[in-house]
């Protein structure tokens, strides 16, 4: 998909984005001078050197310290020493990352160094928002910038290699692990794919200040059985193709130097034994050339799944399957070795295994200098570095979206008393989000620290908490509590909202409540937050809602009757800044949702590009796909956000009505900023194909473009199609454009669009 933008009025500023370019050599993962000294390697190492590469385990952070005498650890130090260990996961810091480094490199006999990883997902010290959030900002330049600063930092703290992106397509809000991801669009997903894997990995992977990007969880781990974590998942391979892959696709061919399988099954196979996901697709339709690392356990839970009577059997699926590394089992080290002399395993599926592992450790430079992620200066010069923050800010604000602005509540005046409210109006913790890698608790900028820096002295600011959200400890292994019965803090939160001109209201999701091992069947707002909400509405009705939440959350009541909605996702370290620019209007809200809110969690899953089927939904007919107590629409739909301006969008003009497989067409629609301040409008393009030789979504999203718009301005955007934008996974199982005739959609959400008809003459791949 072609994008091309033109001021009305003005002769050319013409700008082309082409999406999707493979790069895979400025990767370095096809240099065939490493590849000669991998074979050298690969001679002189012993099976069970070989096997020691495939091996990975996290560290317990004791290692600037003396190791354990006795116990796993000091056993596993014994085992980095005797080569026995390719990989360690959350050592982190320069100095413990040297450290371990040495115990390998110095020790082990042929010095092949460790890799580290970790789970920079959302940044390193400095956070921008949880992924899900960021996504909102539909702006590609901003999410490579968001993994770049988080490469930068891990990089100068000694890591190599992040296990992000996640790019799980979810449709489901249950699934607390929602937030990790970009949302329910695989065009969407896959762009943002690209852009996290080019911001990790930069253009040459072996920079002091890349890392390896890993693409998880391959696949289909969003869709499993009711939002539950882990849990079954069945998945035609046309959903698969279309819809789960997609992404997956789209960041190996960006580059990604790894990928991650997933937890769950799909259709009885479990991802981590699945040949056809990870050696008939993976490895040999893509030609991927990185390693497939397991999940954490993943190895061993085929025992579980019940595919694996034992860990020597979990090992021999696993290799089998691709596998290339074992996180935390220790199946492929206790067992391999025994595999391959028994003749059950090939000693080539080891080579290969070793040869990916090592290929990826060539090009991030280890073989050339084992400790060149290792510098303190840098790590001391880098972490929290102001253009770090700033970044973090600029994302942040980008990635908030305006729900609902009635009477035009905001922006807000910095003048009369302001009141902020609610549980997360002071909390410093909740908007580092979960996975938050090395980001130090209670260090984020708070909703309430962003309103006073930006109020100035005009306006007075008065603060209640109102009541709290969760109680008892908070982290990433506890399931939260939630507070249901201490109102102590209502009545004063109650007068701070009669002594004031506007109410901030701020509450959501605490920080651990969403992520991985929060599945929830409720997602509305928990504890006493409507409660304390009515009664601050009872008191004053000019009242602001800023949302905090990892997932889309059910907020019927609060749409219905609160002038102004905000949702800022969890944010970041400079949360209250870039929320503060948005109420006060120093920044327009541009971003968009990347997933539908539903009006109940019983519509879930829940997404724009749903099928027709035999009996479209009609709403009164109950013999349609309708619901009988709630409307099948979401509450805001897919691509939906508001602006503090209006923009209003001409009818489409097509260069044509039929194209060939060579052909394209150009797609022109103006957009018109009709307010009375400059605002950003994203153009969503989407299509529906109206027969295929399979059914076909009722809309797809095919191409977007950020526009920023003056008071007044208006430009003409030409999307260009050309038949490789249609393709999907047929009927006859190919990736290809079918002929016929399609319908065209333009607008600023996927609900609200101008169309138009084409016909696409002859299929084309
Ligand atoms: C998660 C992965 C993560 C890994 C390592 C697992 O529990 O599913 O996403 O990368 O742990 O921390």
């Amino acid at each position: 998909m072609v994008v091309m933008r033109k001021a009305v009025g003005l002769a050319s500023a013409i700008v082309i984005m082409v999406m999707g370019m493979t790069d895979l050599s400025a990767q370095g993962l096809v240099d065939p001078k490493a590849e000669d000294k991998i074979t050298s390697y690969i001679s002189r190492m012993t099976l069970e050197e070989k096997i020691g590469q495939l091996n990975q385990y996290s560290s317990t952070f004791d290692v600037t310290g003396p190791p354990p005498q006795s116990g796993g650890n000091k056993d596993r130090y014994e085992q980095i020493k005797n080569g026995l260990v390719g990989s360690m996961l959350n050592v982190t810091g320069t100095e413990a990352t040297r450290k371990m480094q040495e115990l390998a490199v110095k020790n082990s006999r042929l010095g092949i160094p460790l890799i580290f990883g970790l789970d920079v997902v959302h940044g390193y010290r400095t956070m921008f928002p949880t992924p899900l959030g960021e996504s909102a900002s539909w702006d590609l330049e901003a999410l490579q910038l968001s993994a770049r600063v988080a490469a930068t930092e891990a990089a100068a703290a000694g890591v190599h290699w992040t296990f992000a992106p996640m790019v799980d397509i979810c449709r489901d809000a249950r699934w607390g692990r929602i937030m990790e991801g970009a949302g329910e669009d695989p065009y969407l997903g896959s762009r943002i794919a690209e852009a996290r894997v080019r911001g990790f990995q930069g253009t040459n992977l072996s920079a002091p200040d890349t890392i390896a990007a890993c693409v998880k969880h391959y696949a289909g781990y969003g869709f499993s059985e009711s939002g539950r974590d882990y849990n079954t998942v069945d998945l035609s391979e046309h959903t698969l193709r279309n819809v789960v892959l997609p992404p997956f696709r789209a960041a190996v061919d960006a580059g990604a130097a790894t990928v991650m399988n997933s937890f769950n099954e799909i259709g009885g196979v479990p991802a981590t034994a699945s040949i056809h996901l990870q050696r008939e697709i993976l490895k040999s339709e893509w030609a991927f050339r990185g390693f497939v690392v397991s999940d954490w356990g993943s190895v061993g839970e085929l025992i579980t799944h019940g595919v694996a009577a034992d860990a020597s059997e979990a090992a021999l699926l696993a290799i089998k399957a691709g596998s290339d590394m074992d996180m935390e089992t220790s199946a492929y080290v206790g067992h391999l070795a025994a595999l391959v002399k028994a003749g059950k395993v090939d000693e080539k599926l080891v080579d290969d295994a070793v040869r990916r592992i090592l290929r990826v450790k060539f090009a991030l430079g280890l073989f050339d200098d084992p400790y060149r992620y290792c510098n303190a200066g840098r790590e001391n010069q880098l972490l929290l570095s102001q253009p770090h923050l700033d970044a973090a800010r600029d994302v942040a604000r980008k990635s908030i979206v305006l729900l609902k602005n009635e009477n035009n509540l905001l922006p807000l005046q910095k003048k009369g008393t302001i009141a902020v409210i609610g549980p997360l109006a002071a909390d410093k913790d909740t908007p580092l989000g979960n996975w938050r890698a090395q980001a130090i608790a209670n260090s984020a900028v708070s909703i309430l620290e962003g309103i006073q820096a930006a109020a100035g002295s005009d306006a007075k600011v008065v603060h209640a908490e109102g009541a709290k959200l969760a109680v008892g400890t908070r982290n990433f292994f506890t399931k939260p509590r939630y507070n249901t019965d201490d109102r102590s803090g209502f009545a004063n939160a109650v007068a701070a909202a009669r002594s004031a001109d506007v109410v901030v209201v701020a509450i959501g999701e605490d920080a651990y409540q969403s992520g991985e091992g929060r599945s929830q069947t409720d997602i509305g707002l928990k504890g006493l937050q409507e409660e304390l909400l009515r009664e601050v509405f009872a008191a004053n009705k000019n009242v602001v809602v800023v949302l905090m939440t990892g997932r889309p959350v059910v907020i019927n009541w609060i749409a219905e009757n609160i002038p102004a909605v905000l949702e800022t996702w969890h944010p970041g370290s400079q949360a209250g800044h870039a929320i503060a620019d948005v109420l006060f209007g120093a920044y327009n809200p541009s971003g968009k949702l990347p997933v539908s809110f539903p009006r109940h969690v019983g519509q879930l899953p829940l997404y724009y590009s749903h099928k027709n089927t035999g009996r479209p939904n009609q709403p009164d007919n109950p013999l349609s796909t309708s619901y009988t107590d709630v409307p099948n629409t979401p509450l805001y739909p897919f691509g939906y956000g508001l602006s503090y301006t209006k923009f209003e969008y001409s009818e489409l003009q097509l260069s044509g009505k039929e194209f060939g497989k060579n052909g394209q067409l150009d797609v022109k629609v103006t957009v018109k900023n009709v307010g009375d301040r400059p605002g950003t409008e994203i153009i969503q393009l989407y299509t529906r194909d109206l027969v295929g030789s399979v059914t076909r979504p009722v809309k797809e999203l095919k191409g977007f473009r950020k526009v920023n718009l003056a008071a007044g301005q208006a430009e003409e955007i030409t999307f260009t199609i050309k038949a490789p934008d249609l393709a999907f996974y047929t009927g006859s199982g190919k990736w290809e454009a079918e002929a016929g005739k399609f319908k065209i959609f333009v607008g600023g959400n996927s609900r609200d669009t101008k169309e138009a008809e084409f016909t696409l003459l002859e299929k084309s791949h």
